[in-house]
């Protein structure tokens, strides 16, 4: 694969595929690592990304420790991987998780019922359970409901968006990597190379 050798090039290149990863489900940037402050990471659904605003948008249930611990403006890293491309990128920025107004209303308009699914489970994400379980009222085990059942699961949603401050970039490459660093100040983004 052939990438840009200028650094704006590199960012124009790296927000289209941000892009792309929250539209297409079989883009490996579809679903990077989230880690939050107090260390812990998983993975979640790139939803949405707006290279304007340089956010990215995930979907949460509000009772989770992440939604908690990110609450207003707390710290995110998100981490992505292609091995077709051979393309990471380190992302770091300040998440914000909200469950109401209109960015969480249209959010939640948007998804189908089968995503909406998993906001209707009864008790919160990692309640411990005696029995193993999906946490999913009987009603709604097995099968999608229906778009006016998956109502009761607004309450649940929350979307996070994180403001990216600093982006890691790093190819690698048979005849010699690639690393650019690319961070937002009062000026806007300023991007450098960095030796990998
Ligand atoms: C492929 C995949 C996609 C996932 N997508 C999401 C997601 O979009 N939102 C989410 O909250 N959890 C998602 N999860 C589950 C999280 O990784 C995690 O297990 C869960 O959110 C509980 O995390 P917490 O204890 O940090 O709140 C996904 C897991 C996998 C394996």
């Amino acid at each position: 694969m052939t990438l840009p050798d200028n650094l704006d090039a590199i960012a124009a290149d790296l927000w289209a595929r941000l892009a792309d990863a929250a539209a297409s489900g079989r883009s490996a940037w579809h679903t990077p690592v989230v880690g939050t402050a107090d260390g812990d990471v998983r993975v979640m659904v790139l939803r949405h990304t707006d290279p304007a605003a340089a956010s990215l948008r995930f979907h949460t249930d509000a009772r989770s420790p992440k939604a908690a611990l990110i609450g207003g403006g707390g710290p995110v890293s998100v981490l992505f991987y292609d091995a077709a491309t051979k393309l990471q990128l380190r992302c770091a920025g300040i998440g914000k998780a909200v469950s109401t107004g209109a960015p969480a209303d249209a959010a939640w308009a948007a998804s189908a019922a089968s995503s909406r699914r998993c906001y209707l489970a009864q008790l919160a994400p990692g309640t411990i359970s005696e029995t193993p379980t999906s946490g999913l009222p009987a009603a709604a085990e097995g099968r999608v409901p229906t778009l006016a059942e998956s109502e009761a699961g607004r309450a649940n949603f929350a979307v996070i968006t994180v403001a990216l401050t600093r982006i890691d970039w790093l190819h690698l490459a048979h005849n010699g990597h690639r690393r650019a660093l690319f961070e937002h100040s009062g000026d806007g983004w300023a991007g450098r190379w960095v030796v990998p």
